[in-house]
């Protein structure tokens, strides 16, 4: 009997020897006589133990890592089965503190399926949202997403279910579904995690939006930052084709666009500019894409994870979704630990833990062992929290009220070796780089604001500079066209205002020499 070893094809799998790793695997076996297959699937998110081998077992799968080329004769030496007793094994996987602790919806079948075998999609429920989607008809399948409560995944948290209504009343000779795979935010990687390792789930997704809201094309535009999801998801586009799920008998098409690597190109306006070939420049709204977007048609332009999200909530009901979460945030997150961080990894869970509970508990606190200082939580506009607001659960409004975002759920890690100062200098320096130019206030602005920080980082009379910082952000804020200007202010100010220490005279000289 041929005996299944997993091993991932992720990118982050990859980066530390998953393909040494899984070719060592075929030659041993093969200079052992092992009957093996090996399969690579996308990763199951705990990166401190990629890469990460699965070995089928009459008890199941067991998994063993971090893995290198030199530990697989060691591996295999005893034979198949494979025995439990090999130093690097680490059990069962769904055993593992940090996957058993989880809600996995989203991505259930990311790191166990092989990500380009549709057999093996259907065969984990694969397609069972659509067809739900089907027998509802157009207008169920719409409220069935306002009813789960799923607020998009992009940043903004807007409800998914009403841009879809707002798109299915709007009247048109062609509507569009645009996939954001941007995915700019700093230590985010959830989207490409879902393009490497469950490609199918966002074509079923895709499909679903087009099919409620009467669109026929849908795009999906990647960050040419990510290679291998590209590669993977134009596959996955072909063998579904192939299959009759996508093209003339779907009623439905997908084409892959590549973005050239600008952060403002993630900002949705930008994107459809991007898209339709120019450069990618902020539109000023309205008109909002739902009613004027692509090509000047109705768009429902919808953040990876939202639209991956939704063949389970058709397949199992909004209930079943909705019945999970806090407050007006409703469902699951995929929280993206990264930075100075002992368990680095996605961990879906339903909103509502803490960010101590993130950071200490399923984080495991730095990776330096140094205590955790600040926290920047979601992505580059995000502010960030000291120890003392590790309470605030995760939650839209919870993190709002706090002055802060959730974003995409990037979570990134600092020990008490950061300099509050240099973060803050780097936000603004961020936007000046990024800004697309379209506004006065964030092109300008921005530049300015880097030259204020820099003098106040050199001691240079930080009182007033500092005033000046505040004011500058308030024009930021207020006067922005889009949140790259306007959110800018959030990591500035919370640095300033909840790190006041790394602004004073003394630590600045410090820091300066
Ligand atoms: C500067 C900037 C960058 C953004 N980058 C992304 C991105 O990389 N991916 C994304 O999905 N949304 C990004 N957004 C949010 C999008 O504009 C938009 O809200 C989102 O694609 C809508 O989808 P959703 O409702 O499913 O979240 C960005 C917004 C701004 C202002
Ligand atoms: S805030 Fe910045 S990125 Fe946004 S439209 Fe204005 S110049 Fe462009």
């Amino acid at each position: 009997m041929t005996t299944r070893i997993f091993v991932p094809r992720d990118a982050a799998a990859r980066a530390v020897g998953a393909d040494r790793v899984a070719a060592a695997i075929l030659d041993e076996a093969k200079r052992l006589g092992l009957a093996v297959d090996v399969v690579r699937t996308g990763s199951r998110g705990l990166f401190w133990l990629e890469p990460m081998v699965e070995v089928e077992t009459p008890g199941g799968r067991i998994a063993f890592g971090p893995m290198t080329a030199k530990d697989v004769p060691g591996l295999l030496a005893g034979g198949l089965p494979l025995s439990a007793a090999h130093p690097l094994c680490v059990g069962r996987p769904q055993d593992i503190p940090f996957l058993k602790s989880q809600t996995r919806i989203t991505f259930a079948r990311c790191g166990i399926v092989d990500p380009l075998s549709l057999a093996d999609y259907r065969a984990h429920g694969g397609y069972r949202g659509l067809e739900r989607a089907k027998s509802l008809g157009t207008v169920a399948t719409v409220e069935e997403v306002t009813k789960s409560g799923l607020r998009g995944r992009g940043g903004a948290g807007f409800p998914t279910g009403i841009k879809w209504k707002t798109v299915a009343d709007t009247t048109a000779d062609r509507k569009y579904i645009v996939c954001n795979a941007d995915e700019g935010d700093s230590g985010t990687y959830a989207d490409r995690m879902i393009m490497e390792g469950d490609p199918f789930l966002l074509i079923e997704g895709m499909t679903i939006a087009g099919f409620a809201v009467g669109a026929t094309k849908g795009y999906i535009y990647i960050r040419s930052e990510y290679p291998d999801a590209i590669r993977v998801m134009e596959r996955a586009v072909v063998l579904a084709e192939a299959e009759g799920l996508l093209g003339a008998e779907a009623k439905f098409d997908i084409e892959i666009r590549v973005g050239a690597g600008a952060y403002v190109c993630g900002e949705e306006t930008s994107l459809l500019e991007s898209l339709e070939g120019k450069r990618g420049q902020v539109r000023a709204k309205p008109p909002l894409p739902a009613h004027k977007g692509l090509f000047g048609k109705p768009t429902v332009i919808n953040n990876l994870i939202s639209l991956a999200t939704v063949p389970a909530i058709l397949a199992d009901g909004a209930k079943h979704y909705a019945d999970l979460g806090m407050g007006r945030s409703r469902g699951t997150m995929p929280i993206q630990l990264a930075g100075n961080v002992r368990h680095g990894g996605l961990f879906e869970a339903a909103f509502g833990l803490t960010l101590g509970e993130i950071v200490d508990d399923i984080g495991g606190g730095t990776a330096s062992g140094r205590p955790a200082r600040a926290v920047q939580v979601g992505g580059p506009l995000g502010a960030y929290f000291p120890r003392a607001l590790f309470d605030t659960p995760f939650d839209y409004e919870a993190f709002t009220a706090r002055e802060g975002l959730i974003g995409h759920g990037g979570v990134v890690v600092f020990d008490d070796s950061v300099d509050m100062a240099k973060q803050a200098r780097f936000a603004l320096e961020f936007c000046a780089i990024e800004s697309c130019g379209k506004c006065t206030p964030c092109r300008i602005g921005s530049v300015r604001g880097t030259e204020t920080m820099d003098k106040i980082i050199a001691g240079n009379r930080p009182e007033a500079n500092l005033a000046l910082i505040a004011d500058l952000c308030q024009t930021l804020k207020f006067g922005s066209l889009c949140a790259l200007g306007g959110f800018t202010p959030y990591p500035v100010m919370s640095a300033i205002k909840l790190f006041p220490e790394d602004f004073t005279r003394p630590r600045l000289a410090a820091a300066a020499e």
